[in-house]
């Protein structure tokens, strides 16, 4: 498809292309936002600079792509609850949110299509955001597991950063105001392979974040696979890395991506707004 509404330029090879020459403030026509639904699809993360958006845009921009989440742990904004606010102060010298490889709330039965996150203050330097292309990950497995994983599904759970005994954000001050609970303990199972429902592209879907095991298996019969599969999906040449500037803007499709937070900033603040758009049942 020949692009009308932006210029764009890949960032890697793996995935993420940035896209210029477009205000996501303006109203958009039905074309735009379908072309860049399409630079989503093909390049898995896209990237916008210089954006200037009122929270209220924010919104109407995650709209065009479908319903938007209220996260269950973590408080949105007071006027506008279906926007995280991803904070760290810098006086914060804990875990930082989402600092691990993850697929955004893996754990829900309808995990998110995709998360679009806003640069509201940045670090001097540090606080970058990488990227892995879970297509990739799993074309790069030999015919043996991928014959083994097509099969399999996999236990999500919330409990490890949000139950009752999580110790994920107990340590150090901490802004951001996350809440624990016994709902976090509850389990949903999903293909350990999905298929992508807009590309029809196999990808492969467990995470450290939120997996805990494999159906009908123990936690330890499933960790050494596991721990192999987190190593091997996260290899670097199936990566991007994003360096964050004062009102750049990542969307991302959680149905094929993983990402992580790089947590290098003591001392500098980082606000970020995310929204995030609901998605379907894994298959
Ligand atoms: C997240 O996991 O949504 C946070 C990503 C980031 O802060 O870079």
């Amino acid at each position: 498809m020949g692009c009308r509404a932006f210029d764009l330029s890949r960032i890697a090879g793996a995935l993420g292309a940035e896209l210029h020459g477009i205000d996501l403030a303006a109203s958009l026509d039905d074309g735009a936002i379908a072309e860049i639904r399409q630079a989503l699809l093909d390049h898995l993360v896209i990237f916008f600079h210089d954006q200037h958006l009122t929270p209220e845009q924010h919104l109407a921009f995650g709209r065009r792509f479908g319903d938007l989440q209220i996260h269950d742990y973590v408080e949105g904004m007071p006027e506008h609850r279906q926007i995280l606010e991803v904070r760290k102060e810098e006086d914060e010298t804990g875990a930082n949110f989402g600092g691990g490889w993850h697929s955004d709330v893996s754990y829900l039965e309808e995990p998110a299509l995709g998360s679009i996150l806003y640069a509201r203050e940045v670090p001097a330097i540090g606080g970058d955001t990488m990227f892995a292309n879970m297509y990739l990950a799993y074309d790069a497995l030999s015919d043996g597991m991928k014959k083994l994983l097509d099969g399999m599904t996999a236990i999500h759970s919330a409990r490890r950063a949000y139950g009752l005994q999580s110790n994920y954000f107990r340590e150090g001050k901490r802004s951001m105001k996350i809440r624990r609970s016994s709902n976090a303990e509850r389990e949903v199972e999903h293909p350990v392979v999905r298929t992508h429902p807009e590309t029809g592209r196999k990808a492969l879907y467990v995470n450290r974040g939120f997996t805990i095991r494999f159906s009908d298996m123990t936690e330890q019969e499933s960790a050494p696979l596991l721990e192999y599969l987190y190593r091997h999906a996260t290899r670097p040449e199936f990566t991007c890395r994003f360096q964050w500037h004062r009102n750049a803007i990542a969307f991302w499709d959680n149905r094929c991506v993983q990402h992580y937070a790089i947590n290098d900033y003591h001392g500098q603040r980082r606000v970020m707004h995310r929204v995030t758009v609901n998605g379907d049942r894994p298959y």
